[in-house]
């Protein structure tokens, strides 16, 4: 059963429609009536798709098929639901209905024990508690249960009073935390909330670094006085003192680098009122950057443009820094393994991306492997009712995590019984099972190069029968079955890979030529590795490996199949 974009686009609907400010955006703050819903139809939809559900102390829900336990490997994928005030329909969401729709086909498909965790992360978004990332930030331990008690919402309750009726639970806290040894990695599709994408028409980016931010407090203080009788010398206006500052931080952020941004998204003006001079004025200051000298030379600007301020016109002026967290690499490898993925389900131009938003994969890559994918945004607008993505690539990115996580690690693959070995070994050698079949009783396998080199020995040491019939295995480059299409699924893509399946009238005749000739020499087909050669250098090795002996080119084609191999073998399995 394949991903579904219709589930897909169901979930994200059903879920929009759970919010506090109908036709008007999602708003769906932590622990609200709307959140709990979207949380609750989360909850049930992976029960149905035969999951056990967990809530954890921190306030996140973990879901996994009930054929795979609890402290089994596993990657997990997800996002949020929260959302900030008259948020977009696709933001978080997208990524925990991805995480949904991988356990679902994989329930339908009666894939057992598929190795996925989905979870959805509490206040990821931040203006509910005035600090964001709280769920995953307390599940991997960087907050305590008293900073949880002294962060409060508008109606004064804190995160563990607001939670306590959704699993946050202090006492347990400490015992709850992630257990990094049960998970792979961890995986996070999530709109690109920017305009690259879209504008470029494509469908998918690899996100490899994610923007670090600081976060301040500002309070400037004046003096109340008489809108009417109070001259304009005389007044301590703490609104204009603050409109100055805000009006500062904008050419500041812009000499600081073109990917530095600062916003000021919320202020409190005291008493507000059309008659009184404000007294007090209360803004946050929201500072990013992608690299972590910038963040600091922002700190130090932002810092000084508020003193100066103070310094200048009278009024005290205080900032406290609320948050502060570093840009994010995330994992190389694992990045490299989606782009190959994705260039597997056949999606192509995905570029790598740095995140300007946050997002919990920041806080959980400092404890697993990470990497996000993203899909487009239209227009770039996010944190708006307006924001939109084509599910279609939401559940192209869908494909691509599947194709990671049903892939075996090898943990996995020393555990399979022979069937399911062969399901996955028997095609790194082309139409030569034979070869996987001997290495099953070779395991368990230390790595993948161990593997590989344990299958590598089983041929060297086959007699000259099998490993020719192994050379003859293989196609033609640009032969018959390629033409009609009737290549393995491997031998397909390799040579496409090579720009072979694109060849003008002439090189395909070159190429006709040559097979022939090498046939007629040696007795069997010419063999390269087509991935690490392009045409041009596969056409240029033709004449060269003509002219050699039939025993030179007996250990050339081997050679050149096992590098085939190990491709694959990297291709189909993931050593954890
Ligand atoms: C989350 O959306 C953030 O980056 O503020
Ligand atoms: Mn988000
Ligand atoms: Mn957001």
């Amino acid at each position: 059963m394949a991903i579904s974009v219709d589930r897909i686009r169901g979930d994200i609907e059903e879920i929009a429609r759970r919010t506090q400010t109908p036709g008007a955006g999602a708003t769906r703050p932590t622990f609200s009536p709307a959140w709990g819903d979207a949380r609750a139809y989360v909850i049930i939809q992976a029960q149905q798709a035969e999951c056990d559900v967990r809530m954890d102390s921190a306030g996140n829900v973990h879901a996994r098929l009930k054929s795979l336990p609890w402290d089994e490997p596993a990657w997990l994928c997800g996002s949020h639901v929260d959302s900030v005030p008259h948020g977009g329909d696709y933001d978080g969401v997208a990524g925990v209905c991805v995480a949904l729709e991988l356990l679902r086909s994989a329930a339908q498909d009666s894939v057992t024990a598929l190795p996925l965790e989905l979870v959805v992360f509490a206040e990821e978004e931040g203006p509910t508690f005035g600090l964001g990332m709280l769920g995953s930030r307390a599940w991997v331990g960087d907050l305590t249960a008293e900073h949880l008690d002294r962060l409060r919402n508008a109606a004064g309750q804190s995160y563990l009073e607001a939670g306590s009726a959704f699993g946050v639970d202090p006492s347990r806290l400490r015992d709850d935390l992630i257990r990094p040894r049960r998970y792979l990695g961890m995986i996070e599709l999530h709109i690109e909330q920017g305009p690259g994408l879209w504008r470029r028409g494509q469908r998918l980016a690899v996100v490899y670094a994610i923007a670090g931010r600081r976060q301040y407090r500002v309070t400037v203080t004046g003096e109340a006085n008489h809108a009417g009788a109070t001259s304009m010398k005389d007044r301590k206006d703490a609104l204009v003192a603050a409109a100055r500052i805000i009006a500062e931080l904008e050419p500041l952020a812009e000499r600081l680098s073109d990917k530095t941004v600062i916003t000021v998204g919320k202020l409190a003006n005291h008493p507000n009122a059309i008659n009184v001079i404000p007294d007090r004025v209360e803004f946050t200051v929201d500072l990013r950057s992608d690299e972590d000298a910038l963040l600091e030379r922002g700190d130090v600007q932002v810092r000084r443009t508020v003193d100066n301020a103070s310094r200048g016109r009278g009024l005290p002026c205080r900032i406290e820094l609320t948050e502060s967290i570093p840009a994010t690499k995330l994992d190389e490898r694992l990045c490299a393994r989606l782009r190959r993925m994705a260039e597997i389900a056949g999606i192509a131009d995905v570029p790598n991306l740095v995140s300007g938003a946050l997002h919990d994969s920041a806080v959980v890559a400092k404890h697993v492997p990470t990497a996000m994918l993203f899909v487009g945004s239209e227009g770039g607008i996010s944190h708006n009712p307006a924001e939109f993505s084509r599910v279609e690539d939401i559940a192209a990115a869908a494909t691509v995590i599947e194709h990671l996580v049903r892939r075996p690690t090898l943990r996995r693959l020393n555990a399979m019984d022979r069937d399911a070995f062969l399901a996955v070994c028997g095609p790194l050698f082309e139409a030569s099972p034979w070869i996987a079949e001997r290495a099953w009783a070779n395991r368990p396998f230390a790595s993948t190069g161990d593997l590989h080199e344990k299958l590598t020995r089983i041929v060297a040491t086959s007699g000259e029968e099998e490993q020719l019939s192994l050379i003859r295995a293989h196609p033609d480059l640009v032969g018959r079955l390629a033409r009609e299409g009737r290549l393995t699924r491997e031998s397909t893509a390799e040579q496409a890979a090579a720009g072979l399946d694109s060849l003008t009238d002439d090189e395909i005749k070159k190429f006709e030529s040559y097979n022939a000739a090498y046939r007629e020499k040696f007795g069997f087909p010419f063999v390269i590795c087509a991935r690490e050669n392009r045409k041009e250098a596969i056409l240029a090795a033709f004449p060269k490996r003509l002219a050699n002996s039939r025993e030179q080119e007996v250990a050339t084609a081997l050679a050149e199949v096992y590098k085939i191999a190990r491709l694959r073998l990297a291709d189909a399995v993931w050593e954890d």
